[in-house]
């Protein structure tokens, strides 16, 4: 059979609207055009669409048959018209992500993986702590947010993508780095340095440690994990952190995790962005890649006891 599209549409509005002077209404056609696509259509298909009944028509048993193929290749085609356009997007898209400090030890590895997929989006990051996350959900300035707890004040979507374990860090060299099952309270004769109040990270272990009814001695404040960690290393005290945070160190020995009662403090990622915001292409294709992606692409690191 071979029909042309214009046909098929014109069919689908007259079967539709059981007119042909509403159909030619509908398409901006004359309704002698209309009378003629259908004509056509009923030539290449040697069966009769319509039949007149005075002044109405209805469709034949064949007419009901091609209405309904009719709007299923219709609407295929509609659907497939969409996805082009939303490729188009993802060609030339431009992408804002905010993320949490600690997220940034293995955001690059995603953002490597995700451009190699769609390398026409331009991608701009931008990494600090959790409070200052949570300013740029409130005015709305980025697409899309990796963060730690999402916080309850914003209507947000949220959906966890990665487990986050805190852990207590040591120098190799301390006292407790060879023990085993060392009990919480005895955390308490330890000094611990510790992130600035907006971090998330401090927030997660100060809950912690007061759940569990266990004080702590604080030392030096540092804005950054960084500086945790060189701080925990010189030997100005414990620590808490992601365990994303000292894959290297881990490694390289630099740094040992403590086996401490309780611990690591389960925490996830979440993948956040605002409950009414319309994402766009590439915002919805990097959301897609990161919650597909991200458990094959991201290993935890070990610790070692
Ligand atoms: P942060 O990390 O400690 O850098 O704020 C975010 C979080 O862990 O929630």
């Amino acid at each position: 059979m071979n029909v042309t599209l214009r046909q098929l549409s014109v069919f689908e509005s007259a079967a539709r609207l059981l007119s042909y002077t509403r159909a030619a209404e509908e398409l901006h056609l004359s309704q002698p055009a209309v009378s003629m696509q259908i004509r056509q259509l009923e030539d290449q298909a040697g069966l009769q669409l319509f039949e007149k009944q005075g002044r109405t028509i209805h469709l034949t048993e064949a007419g009901h048959e091609l209405f309904q193929y009719s709007r299923a290749i219709l609407h295929d085609l509609h659907e497939a018209e969409e996805v082009l356009e939303a490729l188009k997007g993802l060609k030339t898209g431009k992408l804002s992500i905010g993320v949490a400090s600690t997220v940034n030890y293995f955001a690059p590895r995603l953002l490597a993986a995700f451009s190699q997929r769609y390398p026409g989006i331009k991608l701009s990051l931008e990494a600090t702590n959790r409070e200052n996350l949570v300013h740029m959900l409130s005015a709305n300035e980025k697409d899309l947010v990796l963060m730690g707890r999402p916080p309850e004040q914003i209507d947000l979507e949220a959906e966890p993508f990665l487990e986050n374990p805190l852990v207590v860090i040591a120098p190799p060299g301390h006292p407790l780095a060879s023990e085993r099952h060392i009990p919480l309270q005895r955390l308490g004769e330890e000094t611990f340095v510790i992130r600035e109040a907006g971090s998330g990270t401090r927030a997660a272990m100060e809950g912690f440690f007061t759940r569990q009814g266990v004080t702590l001695k604080t030392g030096m404040q540092m804005t950054r994990n960084e500086a945790i960690k060189q701080a925990v290393r010189a030997g100005l005290g414990l620590s808490v952190v992601s365990i994303h945070s000292i894959e290297l160190e881990l490694e390289t020995g630099r740094l040992v995790v403590l086996d401490v009662a309780g611990f690591p403090i389960k925490r996830r990622w979440f993948l956040v962005y605002r409950r009414n915001k319309r994402l766009s292409p590439a915002a919805g294709a990097f959301k897609d890649f990161v919650l597909s992606e991200a458990g094959n692409l991201l290993s935890l690191p070990v610790a070692a006891h």
